[in-house]
């Protein structure tokens, strides 16, 4: 049976009726559920085999709706998410009563923000509850941004997913916690780090390699192709050391017309946002192709290449 559907009534009975529906956002689709059904929620941990220590993303339809979750909202939170929302940001905030302790894996904060997708916000517009939705992938792979990935992924477990084409972004929300009121960058995302800081100063990045982290999307083996994968500044000299196999190569802007190889060009013309909007596609692209290594390019280390390369080095081996 075909589970990917536009059919927003549809989605609205079914998360109604506590099951899942996969949804679209501009980041990634995410596996959703109502936040307050303990069902709902046992359900999208064990989906994902996710473990239960790894809180998750609460989506609401706008910036107002906060107050129904939280408790404390510092100043520079305002200002974030009045520059950002309905967009790629994720808040780490105090959370009130309400919210369980399943959600924020017992923590005293919650994540979250308002997509920026226009049926996914309808449908929180409709919903009389708040959805929970981790990005809707098995725990540890490639986060899906086509209806297709979440099909090829889910088909068996879950009955929807909201069609809304593809990903325009690409990438997972950046994700920005609060410690004394002051603003820390917990995952880099979708926003670039300068569009961030061009609204609250800068901002330092919080230590990725922690035994417990605070965004476990810092896991270092994380969005992982099953394939090899290799994160280098210069591909065709990578390539030469793999000679006789067979090798994808998935590269920014220039192409190494060789070909022998499988290649994915993220943008001809160069831009970061096409390239990140793409990148996901493209690892699950070669990632079945049966190829014996995918090398990857190093993106210049800023704006949304910061993020691109924080991605391309969770998906190797080489840590
Ligand atoms: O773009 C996105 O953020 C997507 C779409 C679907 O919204 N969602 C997403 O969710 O990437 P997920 O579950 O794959 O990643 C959520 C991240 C995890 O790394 C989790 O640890 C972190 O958010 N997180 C959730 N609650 C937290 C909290 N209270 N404190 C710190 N980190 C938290
Ligand atoms: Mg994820």
């Amino acid at each position: 049976m075909n589970i990917i559907s536009k059919d927003i009534q549809k989605a609205i009975q079914l998360l109604t009726k506590e099951e899942l529906v996969a949804i679209p956002t501009e980041t990634v689709y995410g596996l959703a559920g109502n936040i307050f059904s303990e069902k709902a929620i046992k359900s999208i941990f064990s989906t994902k085999k996710r473990p239960f220590f790894n809180p998750l993303i609460v989506h609401i339809p706008s910036v107002e709706s906060l107050k129904d979750i939280i408790t404390h909202v510092p100043k520079k939170a305002k200002l974030l998410a009045d520059a950002f929302w309905p967009g790629s940001m994720t808040l780490v905030l105090k959370k009130n009563a309400k919210i369980p302790d399943l959600i924020t894996a017992g923590k005293g904060t919650v994540a979250v923000r308002v997509p920026n997708h226009p049926l996914t916000l309808e449908l929180l517009k409709q919903l009389p509850f708040p959805l929970a939705a981790p990005s809707a992938n098995p725990f540890g792979s490639i986060s899906p941004t086509k209806p297709e990935h979440v099909e090829r992924y889910f088909k068996n477990d879950i009955q929807m997913v909201l069609d809304g084409g593809s990903c325009k972004n690409g990438i997972e929300s950046t994700i920005i916690g609060f410690e004394n009121d002051k603003p820390i960058i917990y995952r880099l995302g979708a926003l670039a780090l300068e569009d961030i800081e061009a609204v609250v100063g800068k901002i330092s990045i919080k230590n990725k390699k922690e035994e417990s982290p605070d965004a476990p999307g810092m896991l270092a083996r994380h969005y992982a192709p099953s394939t090899r994968t290799f994160l280098v500044d210069n591909v065709a000299d990578e390539v030469k050391k793999h000679l006789g196999k067979k090798i994808g190569v998935l590269v920014f802007k220039n192409s190494l017309n060789d070909t022998s190889l499988t290649e994915i060009r993220l943008s001809e013309k160069g831009s970061m946002q096409e390239a990140a909007s793409k990148l996901y596609d493209s690892l699950h692209e070669l990632d079945h192709q049966k190829l014996d290594v995918i090398i990857a390019e190093r993106f210049p280390e800023f704006g949304l290449g910061k993020s691109i390369n924080d991605r391309l080095q969770r998906a190797t081996f080489s840590l």
